[in-house]
C-alpha cells in the first residue's frame, strides 16, 4: 500500500511538473485515477469555514444584525421585499427566475446569482462593480427596481425608530457614537454573508476522502479537466476569482449586455463577466448573466463551444454535469434560521 502510494505521489508530481502546477497535498485523492486527478486537483481548494477578511475578528453581534437585516422587508419601499426575496437562503440563495425585471435599466436584465459562497469572490455582481459584499449590500435597497427606498435617510429613519434595531446596532458597533448608519448596515449584512458557505462532498474529496465522489463523478472531473474548463473555473469556488470574456473563442450567442466595459470603460472589457462559481450549480439555474439557459447540460455544451472552441458530445456533457452535482453543498440551516423579528 505504502509503495503504491509513493509511486502515485511521484507520478502525480511528475504530471504536475509537466503541467506547471503544484501537486495536490494528498496524492491519494482520486483512488485509481489519482495520477491525473492529483495534478489537476492542484488548481482547486476546499471552502474556508468563513469567507473572512484576513485579520478582521468575527463579531457575533454584527453577524446577528446582518442576518436580521437580510430578512428585513422594512428595507423596501413597499415593506414587502427583502434580500431573501431574490436570494432565498433556504433555496440555495437564488430565485430561480430568468432575470430580475429591468435591473438597473439594463436591456434584458440580469439573473440573480446566489449569495452562497459569493463573499470570497474577487468582486461582486456579474460585472464586478462592487468591491465586496459590504459595498454590494448598500445597492439593492436604493435600487428602484429592487427594494426601491428613496434615499439612505428613509432607511435609517425606519431603523432608528425601532428600539430593537437601535440596540442591535449599538451591540454590533459598540465603539460608534451613532451606530445606526448606512455603512454599518452594509458592514453587518456583509458579516452575515461571509458565513454563507456550503461545504459539499467535493470538499471531502479535496481533503483526501477518495470515496466522497462516485466513480461517475470522478470521470466527470476528468472530462472537465481534459476539456480545460479549469482554466477559468478554479480555486475554492470553482470560479469567482477572475473576469473573462463570454465568447472567448466563438462569439457569445447574445450581445445585449456589454458586461464589465460599463464599469471600467476599457474596450478590452466588452462582453467580459465575472467567471461564476460552479458550487451548487445544479440548484441555481437558469444560467448565464441573463438567465437565458435553463438546462445545465446545455450550459456546459455552450461553454465548451464558446469558451474553448470544442463541440462536446452528449456523453461528455452528461459526465461533467454528474461531477458538478458533487459540489451541491449543505445549507447551514442553523446559521440561516429566520431571526426573531425586532419590534
Ligand atoms: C429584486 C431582486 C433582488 C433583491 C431584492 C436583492 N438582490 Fe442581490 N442581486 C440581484 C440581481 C439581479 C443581482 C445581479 C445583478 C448584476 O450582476 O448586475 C444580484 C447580485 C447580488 C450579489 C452578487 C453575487 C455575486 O456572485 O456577484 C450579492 C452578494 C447580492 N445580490 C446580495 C443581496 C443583498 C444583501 C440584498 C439585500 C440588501 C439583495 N441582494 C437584494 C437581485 C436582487
Ligand atoms: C475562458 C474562460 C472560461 C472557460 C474555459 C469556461 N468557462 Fe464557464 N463561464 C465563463 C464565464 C465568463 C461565464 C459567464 C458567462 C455569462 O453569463 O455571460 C461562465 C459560465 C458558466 C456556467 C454558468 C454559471 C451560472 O451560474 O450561470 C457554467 C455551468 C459553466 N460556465 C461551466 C463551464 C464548463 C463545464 C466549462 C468547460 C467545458 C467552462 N465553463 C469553461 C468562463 C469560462
Amino acid at each position: 500500500m505504502i509503495q503504491r502510494l509513493s509511486a502515485l505521489a511521484i507520478l502525480g508530481a511528475l504530471l504536475a511538473a509537466a503541467c506547471g502546477t503544484k501537486p495536490a497535498s494528498d496524492t491519494t485523492v482520486g483512488g485509481e485515477s489519482a495520477t491525473v486527478a492529483a495534478a489537476g486537483l492542484a488548481v482547486f481548494a476546499p471552502l474556508p469555514s468563513r469567507m473572512e477578511v484576513k485579520g478582521e475578528p468575527v463579531n457575533e453581534q454584527k453577524i446577528a444584525l446582518g442576518r436580521a437585516l437580510f430578512y428585513e422587508t422594512l428595507l423596501s419601499d413597499g415593506h414587502n421585499v427583502s434580500c431573501n426575496s431574490c436570494h432565498a437562503l433556504n433555496g440555495f440563495g437564488a430565485d430561480g427566475r430568468k432575470a430580475s425585471l429591468g435591473f438597473n435599466g439594463r436591456p434584458g436584465g440580469r439573473n440573480a446569482p446566489t449569495v452562497y459562497n459569493a463573499a470570497g469572490h474577487v468582486a461582486q455582481f456579474w460585472d464586478g462593480r462592487a468591491a465586496d459584499v459590504e459595498a454590494q449590500a448598500k445597492g439593492p435597497i436604493l435600487n428602484p427596481v429592487e427594494m426601491g427606498m428613496p434615499d439612505t435617510a428613509a432607511v435609517l429613519k425606519h431603523l432608528r425608530a425601532s428600539a430593537t434595531y437601535a440596540a442591535s446596532f449599538r451591540a454590533a458597533f459598540p465603539e460608534a457614537r451613532e451606530p445606526v448608519t448606512y455603512d454599518n448596515l452594509g458592514s453587518a449584512i456583509g458579516a452575515f454573508e461571509r458565513g454563507l458557505v456550503t461545504p459539499a462532498r467535493w470538499d471531502s474529496y479535496l481533503q483526501g476522502d477518495s470515496a466522497a465522489l462516485t466513480g461517475g463523478e470522478k470521470e466527470g472531473l476528468q472530462t472537465f479537466l481534459a476539456a480545460g474548463c479549469q482554466g477559468c473555473h478554479m480555486g475554492a469556488y470553482v470560479g469567482g476569482d477572475r473576469f473573462m470574456k463570454a465568447g472567448l473563442v466563438n462569439a457569445w450567442f447574445s450581445q445585449a449586455d456589454s458586461g464589465r466595459i460599463a464599469v471600467t470603460k476599457d474596450a478590452n472589457d466588452l462582453f467580459v463577466f465575472k467567471v461564476p462559481s460552479l458550487r451548487n450549480i445544479e440548484k441555481t439555474g437558469p444560467y448565464f448573466h441573463d438567465g437565458s439557459v435553463a438546462n445545465l447540460g446545455e450550459a456546459v455544451r455552450l461553454m465548451a463551444h464558446h469558451q474553448l472552441g470544442k463541440e462536446m458530445n452528449p456523453a461528455d456533457v452528461q459526465s461533467i454535469v454528474t461531477w458538478l452535482g458533487s459540489m451541491t453543498g449543505e445549507l447551514p440551516l442553523s446559521y440561516i434560521a429566520f431571526p426573531q423579528k425586532p419590534k
